[in-house]
This record gives C-alpha cells, sequence and structure tokens, in this order.
C-alpha cells in the first residue's frame, strides 16, 4: 500500500509528524511518499498543487492531508492560492463523497457551547457531495482578487449545477452509510428557491425508494442551521450539497466543541481517499507546540479503515485515542480545569504508548 504524505501550510506539518509516528508503530506494509502542496508548495515550486503532487496522489491508495492555508498568500490570485490545491485534488481525484463525522466525546462535553444534555452522547455523519455545486460552477474569472481596488467588472457571477449522476451516487453513499447506522437519513436543500435544489431533492426521493427500510426526510438548509443548534441529537446521517455541506459541517463540528478532535475522509468510486482534519491549518497557532493531533491521527485511523483495508489497526488507534482521553491528556483546544494540559508532541507520544 502507497500512502502519499501532503503536510501543507500552518500545524500541518507537526499534525502529520504525530500521526505518522502512530502510523508507524503499527508496523503496517505502508510506503510512505511526502510532497509539498498549498503554500508551501507555491514557496518551492510557484504553483498551490503542482504535477508532481497530482501525480504521486492519483498513483497511491490514498493522501493523508495536513492542512492549507495562511493569510500571508490572499493577496494572491485566486487561481495561486493555497486553497486552490485542495480543491483541485478533490477534482483530480474525483473524490465526490466527503465523510465529515461529528461525533461528541463524552470527556469532552463541557467543551460545547451549547448545554450538556444537547450534546452528549451526539454522532452525526455529515455526508457533503465534494466535487459539483457552485465550487466547480463557471465562475465569470474577471474579477482580480489583489490588494486594492477590482478592476473590469461590477457583478460577480458564479454558477450552482448539479447532475442527476452526481445527486444520485452522493445519495447511495449516504443511504449506505445510514444502513449502517439507525437507518435515517436527511437531505438538506433550498428547493424553495433553487432549481439546483429541486433536482437534488426529486433525485433523493427517486434514489430513496431503493432503500425501502431506510427513513429519508428533506429539510432547508436555513432549517437545518437552526435545528443544528436547537435539537441536534436528531438528526443522524445528513446529507447535502458542495456549498450548504461546507457550511453545515462546521457549525455541526463546532457544536461538539471539539473540532480539534474531528477526522475527515473524502473518497472516490475506486475507494482511494484523502485524510485530514476537519480543522484548517490555524496559522496564528502553527509552530508553537499547541495544535491537537487527535484529528489528523483519527483521519489516518478512517485512512486504515476505508483505503488500506486494515480495520483491525484503525479500531487499535481509536482505542489508543479513547485511552489517551480518558488518562485526562488534554492540548489547549480541549483543557479543562482538572485535567492535564500538554502539547502536540507529548499528545501523540501517548498515543503511540497506549498502542504499544
Ligand atoms: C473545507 C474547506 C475548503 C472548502 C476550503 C479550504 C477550500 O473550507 O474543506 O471545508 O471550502 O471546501
Ligand atoms: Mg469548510
Amino acid at each position: 500500500m502507497k500512502v502519499a504524505v501532503l503536510p501543507g501550510d500552518g500545524i500541518g506539518p507537526e499534525i502529520i509528524a504525530e500521526a505518522l509516528k502512530v502510523l508507524k508503530v503499527l508496523d503496517l506494509k505502508i510506503e510512505f511518499e511526502h510532497a509539498d502542496v498549498g503554500g508551501a508548495a507555491y514557496e518551492s515550486s510557484g504553483h498551490p498543487l503542482p504535477d508532481s503532487t497530482t501525480k504521486l496522489a492519483l498513483a497511491s491508495d490514498a493522501v493523508l492531508f495536513g492542512a492549507v492555508g495562511d493569510w500571508k498568500y490572499d493577496k494572491l490570485e485566486r487561481a495561486l492560492r493555497p486553497e486552490q490545491a485542495i480543491l483541485g485534488l478533490r477534482k483530480h481525484l474525483g473524490l465526490y463523497a466527503n465523510f465529515r463525522p461529528a461525533i461528541c466525546y463524552a470527556e469532552l462535553t463541557h467543551a460545547s457551547s451549547l448545554k450538556p444534555e444537547l450534546i452528549n452522547g451526539l454522532d452525526i455523519l455529515i455526508i457533503r457531495e465534494l466535487t459539483g455545486d457552485i465550487y466547480f460552477g463557471q465562475p465569470k474569472g474577471r474579477r482580480k482578487a489583489v490588494d486594492g481596488p477590482f478592476v473590469g467588472d461590477d457583478e460577480g457571477f458564479d454558477t450552482m449545477r448539479y447532475t442527476r449522476s452526481e445527486i444520485e451516487r452522493i445519495m447511495h453513499t449516504a443511504f449506505k452509510a445510514a444502513e449502517k447506522r439507525s437507518k435515517r437519513v436527511t437531505s438538506v436543500d433550498k428547493s424553495n428557491v433553487l432549481e439546483t435544489s429541486q433536482l437534488w431533492r426529486d433525485v433523493a426521493t427517486e434514489v430513496g425508494k431503493m432503500y425501502p427500510h431506510i427513513e429519508l426526510d428533506h429539510m432547508y438548509v436555513d432549517n437545518a442551521a437552526m435545528q443544528l443548534v436547537k435539537e441536534p441529537k436528531k438528526f443522524d446521517v445528513l446529507v447535502t450539497g458542495n456549498m450548504f455541506g461546507d457550511i453545515l459541517s462546521d457549525e455541526a463540528a463546532m457544536l461538539t466543541g471539539s473540532i480539534g478532535m474531528l477526522p475527515s475522509a473524502s473518497l472516490n468510486s475506486k475507494s482511494q481517499g484523502l485524510y485530514e482534519p476537519s480543522h484548517g491549518s490555524a496559522p496564528d497557532i502553527a509552530g508553537k507546540g499547541l495544535a491537537n493531533p487527535l484529528a489528523t491521527i483519527l483521519s489516518s485511523a478512517m485512512m486504515l479503515r476505508f483505503s488500506l483495508n486494515m480495520e483491525s489497526a484503525a479500531l487499535r488507534i481509536e482505542k489508543a485515542v479513547q485511552a489517551v482521553l480518558a488518562s485526562g491528556l488534554r492540548t489547549p483546544d480541549i483543557y479543562s480545569d482538572g485535567t492535564q494540559r500538554v502539547g502536540t508532541v507529548e499528545m501523540g507520544n501517548a498515543v503511540v504508548a497506549a498502542i504499544k
């Protein structure tokens, strides 16, 4: 098995280093190959997603990804910004199915901004379509994103589009995931306003008929945003498009109070996948040893499970993380009175020790 390791920017390299330590102690038959991505790649080769990085990703069974982005690149034209690297990888690898679990760990209930009774035991799976929608529609492409006045147009323009087959395949992903959970799917759209969303809802209903044992309901995205803070536990599998999924997955992640804990997986139809923490590159704390490596460590467990067919090793990682949390170790993002504050490296070491 081959894994492309793309640490990226900000805290990316620190958290990836800890995930690699954990993977290596398991002594699995995996070959790791590193490459630059994002701002780091822009510095080394003038492009956030060099061809060599794309080729490596395509030739690997999985990609272990840190994070990209830094304010210092805000002045670059859009095509050269670090974020383009992750969008490019999603497109080139066809990673249409994005899994973003929002789980509230019992030990971290207090870290949420919601009342404990609303979120204890919370376990939502957001499935976000990742290669369509307004993210990959047609921008007009004439506005220059440089510091200073916009030139040329007085209009910004992006198209929202989805095809039937794009919606069908993500719906199958959602129903299959629901089969292994509590057999409920909520499909989120804005079909009271958008034609794209009307197609989304129609196709969701059609595909739903193939899964008569799964309960499907539909919700408008504004209501979903509201219900997530009002009564989050009423959701189980939530499936939605790229743009709404971007927003709702951040909202759901933060409900758990522990965005530093949440992994994510983006898969294509061949089970190749990109695995990354749900949080970003956090340039403000980069290099300080403060970042929580657990989201990345848990992402590597998802990688073992979904792309490398190494379920027992995945479970060993997840159990080790549970044990470390139970022992009271906390990085600053999840620290509370009575627990023991540790840094990035100590947290990684503790997971390694728990595995051993
Ligand atoms: C995410 C991020 C990306 C997105 C950015 C970095 C392009 O916010 O993965 O959620 O919008 O998809
Ligand atoms: Mg996002």
